[in-house]
């Protein structure tokens, strides 16, 4: 069999902080190889897969040498023989042999690197690329997704100097996936321009945004605002706002501790917080407003706000399916993350996505904070469909090559590929843009 696997092979590689991690190289008996690589979260959902990390005290505890172990050894031995082209037996095999809910005992990155691999493996023996691949597979029709591009990063990913793990931009309004990228390279240099010349220009957080050096999380907001005008955008018009509150990272004792501002909110004055930036800032989208076991914050807050911007479960979801079904049974969040590494299989990411569609929920594919050179998401977001795809900050080459991935297959499909605006279109956006403070 051409697309039986032959060999699978891990390897310990490193990650964007320099952090140890896993990759795995799957080889078919017909000479088509396959590669991958595990990424790693910083501000990670309780309910998410867990990386299998060997302790001590060398390199922090993060080594992965227990992880390629399971790879080389279980993993191999089960998987060997099998056809790449059956990703769900492939993921359901492994599935079976970890046997734990939070794919604790194989370890959830020698799991999604195998995964991914295995299906990077299978596109090589069928000699298309991966986002081609992904489309024929699972009955998609590919597009070039809208991006969610950050420009100041927070939270867990900077010291926790901010709040707010991540002020991001989207441009909905651009002509094509390009012409997003270059407005979003304009407000990048223009907020560092700011910073700068506050003195306030430090350096940048995991994921590239500029270090948050301000008083307060409007602050961030505000300057953000100036940002896009200093570009020569009208905020709201071409360009919006969306903000990872990344709310389970601050949750305390029931509410919500603004380190910053040093007060304690409870959950109804933090809807009433995000109300109000709702309200004074052009945002069209929030991930994570509330944290991932208050259930009923995140149904009031969708309820308040779920007609007007996007509301994104990351740690509140996991890229779960069940979790998604439950979420739209209760009325929380209109939009799932999709994190192949939170599920621990690709199967599995790509159920959340369709139990997502079932429930009229958006999609966007993302990465890690912890992240390589390893592109797959770029041509997930695409060969699924996804609509939207996040990535972090516009520099740094662990996110660059995403981006850049995506111009290279826009360059192959043609503009009119590009989503642009239409994820949006259930928020004020793209209800004709009303209600924008600016
Ligand atoms: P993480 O953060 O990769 O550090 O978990 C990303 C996110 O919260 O979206
Ligand atoms: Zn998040």
């Amino acid at each position: 069999m051409k697309t039986g696997i032959k060999s699978l092979q891990a390897h310990r590689v490193w990650d964007s902080r320099g952090n140890p991690t896993v990759e795995v190289t799957v080889d078919l008996e017909g000479g088509a190889r396959g590669r991958a690589i595990a990424p790693a979260g910083a501000s990670r959902g309780t309910r998410e897969a867990v990386d299998l990390r060997d302790g001590g005290s060398r390199l922090r505890g993060l080594d992965v040498k227990a992880a390629i172990a399971n790879v080389n050894g279980r993993i191999a031995s089960a998987l060997v023989g099998k056809d790449a082209l059956d990703q769900a037996g492939v993921d359901s095999t492994l599935i079976e042999l970890d046997g734990t809910p939070l794919k604790s005992e194989l370890g959830g990155n020698a799991m999604v690197a195998t995964s991914l691999a295995v299906l990077h493996a299978a596109a090589a023996g069928m000699n298309l690329p991966l986002w081609k691949y992904v489309a024929q597979t699972y009955g998609e029709e590919a597009s070039i997704p809208l991006a969610e591009i950050q420009i100041f990063g927070g939270g867990a990913h900077a010291g926790r100097r901010v709040d707010v793990q991540d002020f991001m931009v989207m441009v909905p309004g651009a002509e094509s996936f390009d012409e997003a990228l270059e407005v979003t390279a304009e407000i990048y240099a223009a907020a560092g321009e700011i910073m700068a010349r506050k003195g306030r220009s430090v350096g940048v957080a995991d994921e590239g945004g500029w270090w948050p050096v301000f008083d307060s999380n409007e602050e961030a907001l505000e300057t953000l605002v100036t940002a896009i005008e200093a570009a020569g955008e009208k905020p709201g018009n071409r360009v919006v706002i969306s903000l990872d509150i990344a709310a389970s990272e601050f949750a305390q004792d029931g509410g919500y501790r603004l380190a910053l501002e040093d007060r304690t909110l409870s959950s109804d004055e933090m809807i009433a917080m995000l109300g109000s930036w709702i309200n004074s800032y052009p945002i069209a989208s929030i991930e994570d407003p509330l944290a991932e076991d208050d259930r009923e914050g995140m149904r009031a807050f969708t309820r308040a706000y779920g007609d007007r911007v996007q509301i994104i479960g990351d740690d509140y979801l996991v890229t779960n399916a069940g979790l998604v079904e439950a979420a739209a049974d209760d009325g929380a969040c209109n939009a799932v993350l999709i994190k192949v590494n939170q599920a621990g299989t690709v199967t599995e990411s790509i159920a959340t996505l369709s139990a997502a569609r079932k429930a009229g929920y958006r999609g966007v594919v993302s990465a890690r904070s912890g992240e390589t050179e390893d592109l797959s998401i770029s041509h997930l977001s695409i060969g699924l469909n996804a609509g939207q795809l996040k990535v972090g900050s516009f520099t740094r080459s662990e996110r660059m090559a995403k981006w850049n991935e995506c111009l290279r297959i826009q360059d192959e499909m043609g503009e009119n590929a590009f989503v642009g605006g239409a994820p949006l279109a259930n928020t004020w956006w793209g209800k004709g843009r009303n209600g924008v403070a600016s």
